[in-house]
């Protein structure tokens, strides 16, 4: 028994073990090193050069490990960085795929200017207008987004003058990169950040901001001056932080108490420290599947060769893309596609959810419905595919086929015979009565 959990014992140990190696293990991430071109600032269109660049990630600053590693030869020397990340936020697997594989996680690493920002919540972090001797280093901004959009990560890195040291001073994240919700439910959309402990910065407060982007269109939803603990006036309701968790755990992320349409769009989570500022970005689409409403519904009785007319409203849904059609089964269970029938253009509702309806003009005479069976309108949607059915009953039958005639024949002179005898019978039988009638009489 001992020998057994020992063994057992044993294997836990070595499966901690691997996990915890695995787990701190940080990967080289080939990254894009890019950069405006000198010379020809400003403008919109601003060139850049772009040049691959490699990332070694540690999350000791003290271990050197990775630099005994060699960069391949198509890669500057320059552009090879050694960066700690204490909080091993470079560290997640999304941004470190397997050897090999097809797909590969974004990654892009930018000069950086310190500067101070003159945003109303932001400004009180750079008070004094002096900026320290602390900021004098060569600083870089990274945007990282990890495989199946597991992980966003911006970060900000500071080497002390002429070294390739990168330390990560600020790191922001989200885990929900692309987010799908139904209506009326409540949202949270993920952003996390780090600051490291040692620097001068981290120590002096941080404001967040969180802006909506759609098609142009663009406002700021939440914005909070973590040094006064104060939010920022804005128009939005509904939309909190859980102030608490975000000074405690750094978790900035925002909570929409009731998901409606016109919450679809990019979200843009901001970190500010003095001088430095991070961002990530995130997708919400607000996905609700449609409600169908069959008319008239029951269906009246059809008689072969009317032309039955039938509707069916899809109503409640978003966003506007939506395939509606028609189904006929049969008392047999076969199918039968029906088509889509006449669509009518969408309407949109009070809560920005959309409506649209199709039209079957249904023709007993052409189509094959034999006694009937179930109609169905079907619409596929993002949020899922929706049914609705009613019966359908033909009465009388449809134009009979020869066998059916031959039958028909059959039957009617069999039928014929019949009558015929029983009449005969029922004559004779009569004439008998009269007979013993006339009898008893004289
Ligand atoms: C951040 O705070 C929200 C709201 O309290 C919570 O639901 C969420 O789980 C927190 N996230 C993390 C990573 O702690």
């Amino acid at each position: 028994m001992t020998d057994l959990s020992t063994v057992y014992r044993l294997c836990l140990l070595t499966v901690f073990c691997s996990v915890k190696a695995y787990s701190s293990s940080c990967p080289v991430l080939e990254c894009w090193f890019v950069q405006e071109k000198a010379g020809r600032g400003g403008g919109l269109t601003a060139a850049t050069t772009q040049e691959k660049s490699l990332l070694y990630i540690r999350k000791d600053p003290h271990s050197h490990s990775a630099d005994t590693q060699t960069a391949p030869s198509d890669i500057s020397p320059d552009r090879v960085y050694f960066i700690s990340d204490p909080a091993g936020t470079l560290c997640h697997r999304s941004l470190n795929p397997p050897k090999g594989s097809v797909k590969k996680p974004h990654c892009e690493i930018n000069p950086f200017l310190p500067q101070p920002s003159s945003l109303k919540w932001v400004a009180a972090l750079t008070d004094s207008a002096l900026s320290p001797i602390y900021l004098q280093a060569d600083w870089f901004s990274t945007a990282h987004q990890g495989l199946n959009q597991q992980l966003t990560v911006s970060t900000i890195m500071r080497a002390p003058t002429g070294t390739k040291e990168q330390n990560v001073i600020l790191s922001v994240t989200t885990k929900t990169a692309s987010m799908q919700s139904r209506l009326g439910e409540p949202v949270l959309l993920d952003c996390g950040f780090w600051t490291d402990p040692s620097s001068p910065l981290s120590g002096s407060g941080f404001a967040v901001e969180w802006r909506y982007q759609f098609r142009g269109d663009g406002r700021l939803v939440l914005a909070y001056d973590g040094k006064a603990d104060r939010l920022a006036d804005t128009e939005e309701e509904g939309a909190t932080l859980d102030i608490d968790s975000l000074h405690k755990k750094g978790n900035a992320s925002l909570i929409l108490q009731e998901a409606k349409v016109r919450h679809s769009g990019m979200y843009i989570c901001t970190v500010y420290l003095p001088y430095l500022v991070a961002q990530v970005a995130m997708e919400l689409e607000i996905v609700e599947p449609p409600s169908l409403l069959i008319h008239p519904s029951p269906l009246p009785l059809a008689v072969p060769g009317q032309t039955l007319t039938v509707q069916c409203e899809a109503s409640g849904f978003a966003p506007l893309t939506l395939e509606l059609s028609w189904e006929f089964k049969g008392a047999d269970g076969k199918s039968m596609p029906l088509g889509s029938g006449s669509v009518t253009g969408h309407r949109q509702a009070w809560d920005g959810t959309y409506s649209q309806s199709t039209r079957l003009e249904l023709d007993t005479s052409t189509l094959d419905l034999g006694s009937g069976g179930e109609l169905t309108c079907v619409a596929v949607h993002l949020g899922g595919t929706r049914r609705a059915s009613v019966n359908l009953n033909v009465i009388g039958f449809s134009p009979p086929s020869i066998e059916d005639s031959m039958a028909m024949v059959g039957v009617a002179l069999v039928l014929y015979g019949l009558i015929k005898f029983v009449s005969w019978s029922f004559t004779s039988s009569g004439s008998d009565e009269a007979a013993k009638q006339d009898k008893k009489d004289k």
